[in-house]
């Protein structure tokens, strides 16, 4: 099952440019099963909810519902227990950061994965997602007079209207304080220092030092 799901996700995200393609796919499954075996969590339901993850997301699918859909149309073919389908679900459904607004994980498991995204989010790699992201929206990298907005409602940080530099202070640099386990928050604090470097370097290069 989780060989053929792969095979799904990756003929599904494999053309997907926005900062959400297989690789990035396969980055969370890697992190999410070191994870996993550090906090002893069910590997099965990580690893599928890992692969997954992205599947319903709402900025790759024209709404919420056809996302669900497209999840929903692969886990029905699946000979799965009631109980490991329900966990998956659950899992990628409170999976997104959401401005910080989303409560939080109930498992280990849901822990796990989570943190593994959010690592894909937090350091070199991170940087280069950013502003890729950026870029397939139509953000500018960096506008001095376009104000970093603090504490944004889940409906501000949907519709967002940012820039690439100011997307670190709202979202990036606040996830170290947001990871869920003691073995992500390890790899979180190196790769966050590495991150908050970079954005101090940018500054002194924009103005002129
Ligand atoms: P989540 O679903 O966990 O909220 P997203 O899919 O919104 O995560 O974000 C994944 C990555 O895409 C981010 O970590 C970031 O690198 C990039 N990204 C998302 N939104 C923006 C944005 N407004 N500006 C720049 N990068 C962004
Ligand atoms: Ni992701």
């Amino acid at each position: 099952m989780l060989d053929k799901t792969e095979a799904f996700v990756r003929t599904e995200l494999s053309g997907e440019t926005s900062g959400h393609d297989w690789w990035h796919i396969h980055r969370v499954v890697q992190m999410t099963r070191r994870l996993a075996a550090a906090e002893q969590a069910d590997l099965f339901v990580c690893t599928m909810a890992a692969l997954l993850h992205d599947i319903p997301d709402e900025k790759l699918n024209v709404s919420k519902e056809a996302g669900m859909e497209r999840l929903n149309y692969w886990l029905d073919e699946q000979p799965l227990e009631q109980q490991d389908r329900e966990h998956i679900l659950e899992i990628i459904g409170n999976m997104s950061y959401n401005g910080g607004n989303n409560p939080p994980m109930r498992t280990i498991e849901g822990q796990v994965v989570q943190d593994a995204d959010r690592l894909d989010a937090i350091g070199a790699i991170a940087i280069a997602r950013c502003f890729v992201y950026a870029g397939h929206v139509g953000d500018l990298m960096y506008d001095p007079e376009v104000p970093v907005r603090e504490n944004m409602t889940a409906e501000e940080y949907r519709n967002g209207q940012s820039t690439a530099i100011n997307h670190f202070h709202e979202k990036l640099l606040k996830l170290k304080d947001r990871i869920n386990t003691p073995a992500a928050r390890e790899i979180a604090e190196e790769r966050h220092q590495y991150m908050q470097d970079y954005v101090d370097r940018f500054y002194r290069e924009w103005n002129g030092i």
